[in-house]
C-alpha cells in the first residue's frame, strides 16, 4: 500500500464516518451496511426485525379473577386488551385460544403509575444524570409506572430555543423509551423571544402543555420574580400549566457561602443552607404571584409541613394550586444529611432537602389523603457514588438528584394503603388518575376503562419486596430506600397491551413507549378559566371631566 492509497483511504473514513450498532445516525446511510438508522439510532437488521416481530406479536390479554381499582370503584371484573387498549370490562370473559391469560385472583388490577417528575439523561451541573431513557424507563415499568413526564430544559440562557431543546430530548427519548412519556419544558430565563416561543411549543405538533420554573440555583436555572410572573402570565393566555420548584435560591446562595466560610464543608451543610422556611416562602410567593397572574400553578416536590401550609392557604382563598410530593419525601427524612458517612450522607442531597421533622412524611400522607395534597412524582435525578463523590470538600458542588421511578409505586402503598392512611381508589388517584387529568390525557391513561390505554398493573397487596441497590433495575450504584420493607408489589406491568415486566424480569422493546402530546387547557385546570379572568379585568371609573 503507497502512501496516497494510505491517505485515501485515512480521507474516506474521516470524511464519511460509517456508524456501528448504536451509534447516533441522522439517516441509514450513515450506519454500516448491516444497519439501519431508526429514531437517530444504528440497528441491526436483526434487531429491527426483532423489535418490529416482538411489537406486532403481542396477543391478546385477558387477565381474570382480578379487582378492578379505579379512582373512584372497585370491583371485581375479567379485563380484555388488544391491540393495546382495554376492549372489555365484565364479570366473565371466555377466554379464546388465542388469548393470553393471566390470573388476578386475589390482586389489584390498577392503571399503570404515571410519574409526573422525572430527569433522565438530564445534564446538569457538567454531569449527565445515569438513567438515561431506556434504563430509566425499564425501572419505572419494574415498579408499576407506565408513564413518565420528563422534564426537558433546553439551555436557554444561551439562546437555544425551547423547540430545539425539545428535539434534542426527544431524539434522545424516542429511540430507547420502554414506556410512554411526555415533555415539560423548563424556562430558565425571560428573553425577547421566549413567549413566542412558549406558543409554538405548545401546538399540537409539539405537544407540551406545561412549563418549569426554577426558583432555585442562581445563576444557571433560576428565574428571577419579574420573570417568573411573566412566564405565568404566558402560561395563562397559553392555558398551560406552570409548575415551580419553590425556593429562595438567593438567599440560598448566601447562606452556602457562609457554612462554607464556617467550616461547614460536607452535606450537612446542604440541609443548613436551605432551612424549611425557605421552600415555605418560595411556596408562598408563587402561589401570590400566580394569583396575580391569574394561572393555575402546579408546586413540585412538596417536602416540607410549611410548604404544604402554604399551599392549603391559597387554595382556602380559591387559587387552583396543586402539590406534588415525591416517594423520597414519603418514606425519609433528613436525619440522612448528618450521618458520619461522608458518601452515605452525600446520597441524599437534593433540592429541597427532606424534611428536617421526623413527622413529615407521615404528615405529607395525610394531606394527600384529605385532598390538601394531589398527586405523588419522584424527582427521578440519578447520580451514581463518583458524581457524588464530586462535592468531597465543597457540599454545593454534590449534584442533587435521587433515585425514586422504580420503588414510588411500593413506596406511596407501604406508607398509604398498607398503614391504613389511604384506600386503593386514593391510591390509584394519587399514582395515576390525577395526573392524567392534569395534563390532559385522562381517560386515556389513568382509568381501567373500555377505550383506554392498555397500560395495566397487576398489583399485589399482599406481597412485599425489600428494596435494594443489588435488585433495582437503576443505572445506580445505590439506592436511597436501601432496606426499606414494602408491601405491595407490581408483579406484572402491561404498557401499550403488552407484558413488559412479569415473574420478576423485563420484557422491553427499547424505542416501544411513545411520547404522547399533552394538548392545553386542561378542564381540570382550567374550566373556570374564563370566569377568574372576568373577575379580574381591571375596573375603569367613567368620569364625566
Ligand atoms: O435535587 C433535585 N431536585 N434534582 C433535580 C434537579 C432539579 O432540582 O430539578
Ligand atoms: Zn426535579
Amino acid at each position: 500500500m503507497n502512501v496516497l492509497t494510505i491517505f485515501l483511504f485515512f480521507l474516506l473514513a474521516v470524511c464519511s464516518p460509517v456508524l456501528g450498532r448504536g451509534q447516533r445516525c441522522r439517516s441509514s446511510k450513515q450506519c454500516d451496511y448491516e444497519s439501519v438508522c431508526d429514531y437517530g439510532y444504528c440497528y441491526t437488521i436483526d434487531e429491527m426485525f426483532e423489535k418490529q416481530h416482538i411489537l406486532s406479536m403481542s396477543p391478546p390479554l385477558l387477565i381474570k379473577n382480578g379487582t378492578v381499582v379505579n379512582e373512584d370503584s372497585m370491583f371485581k371484573a375479567d379485563v380484555l386488551v388488544s391491540n393495546g387498549i382495554i376492549q372489555e370490562i365484565s364479570s366473565s370473559i371466555i377466554a379464546l385460544p388465542e388469548m393470553e391469560v393471566i390470573d388476578a385472583t386475589d390482586r389489584f388490577v390498577i392503571p399503570g403509575g404515571i410519574d409526573p417528575h422525572t430527569h433522565m439523561q438530564m445534564p446538569y451541573m457538567g454531569e449527565v444524570t445515569k438513567d438515561d431513557f431506556l434504563k430509566g424507563t425499564e425501572a419505572a415499568v419494574a415498579g408499576g409506572t407506565t408513564m413518565i413526564i420528563d422534564f426537558c430544559c433546553p439551555d436557554h440562557r444561551n439562546g437555544e430555543s425551547l423547540t430545539d431543546g425539545y428535539k434534542k430530548w426527544r431524539g434522545w427519548a424516542d429511540p430507547k423509551v420502554c414506556c410512554d412519556y411526555s415533555l415539560s419544558v423548563a424556562i430558565t430565563m425571560w428573553r425577547p423571544e421566549t413567549a413566542e416561543q412558549m406558543a409554538i411549543i405548545t401546538s399540537p405538533e409539539y405537544g407540551v402543555n406545561s412549563f418549569k420554573f426554577y426558583m432555585a440555583y442562581e445563576g444557571t436555572l433560576m428565574v428571577h420574580d419579574d420573570e417568573l410572573y411573566r412566564g405565568m402570565q404566558e402560561c395563562a393566555k397559553l392555558r398551560a400549566l406552570a409548575r415551580v420548584h419553590a425556593e429562595n435560591g438567593k438567599v440560598i446562595k448566601e447562606r452556602e457561602i457562609d457554612l462554607l466560610k464556617q467550616g461547614v464543608t460536607g452535606p450537612e451543610g446542604h440541609t443548613q443552607s436551605r432551612p424549611e422556611e425557605i421552600e415555605a416562602e418560595a411556596t408562598n410567593r408563587a402561589c401570590v404571584l400566580a394569583s396575580q397572574a391569574n394561572c393555575p400553578l402546579y408546586v413540585v416536590h412538596v417536602m416540607t409541613r410549611g410548604a404544604a401550609a402554604a399551599i392549603a392557604h391559597h387554595r382556602a382563598q380559591g387559587a387552583i394550586v396543586f402539590g406534588e410530593p415525591i416517594a423520597a419525601g414519603l418514606a425519609l427524612d433528613g436525619s440522612h444529611y448528618y450521618d458520619d458517612d461522608w458518601l452515605h450522607a452525600a446520597r441524599y442531597v437534593m433540592s429541597p432537602p427532606l424534611s428536617r421533622d421526623p413527622t413529615t412524611p407521615e404528615l405529607l400522607m395525610k394531606l394527600l389523603a384529605a385532598g390538601e395534597l394531589h398527586l405523588t412524582g419522584t424527582d427521578n435525578c440519578t447520580y451514581d457514588c463518583r458524581q457524588k463523590s464530586l462535592g468531597k470538600g465543597n457540599f454545593t458542588k454534590i449534584p442533587n438528584g435521587i433515585n425514586g421511578v422504580e420503588d414510588r409505586m411500593s413506596v406511596v402503598w407501604e406508607k398509604g394503603v398498607h398503614s391504613g392512611i389511604i384506600d386503593p381508589m386514593r391510591y390509584v388517584s394519587i399514582t395515576s388518575a390525577t395526573a392524567a387529568k392534569i395534563f390532559n390525557i385522562y381517560p386515556k391513561k389513568g382509568r381501567i376503562a373500555v377505550g383506554s390505554d392498555a397500560d395495566i398493573v397487576v398489583f399485589n397487596p399482599n406481597a412485599y419486596r425489600t428494596i435494594s441497590k443489588n435488585t433495582h433495575h437503576h443505572n445506580l450504584d445505590f439506592n436511597i430506600f436501601e432496606g426499606i420493607k414494602c408491601h405491595g408489589v407490581a408483579e406484572i406491568t402491561i404498557s401499550r397491551g403488552r407484558i413488559v415486566w412479569a415473574n420478576g424480569k423485563l420484557q422491553t422493546v427499547p424505542g416501544s413507549g411513545k411520547f404522547v402530546p399533552l394538548s392545553i387547557n386542561s378542564p381540570f385546570v382550567f374550566a373556570s378559566h374564563e370566569k377568574r379572568e372576568e373577575k379580574k379585568k381591571p375596573k375603569i371609573v367613567e368620569r364625566l371631566e
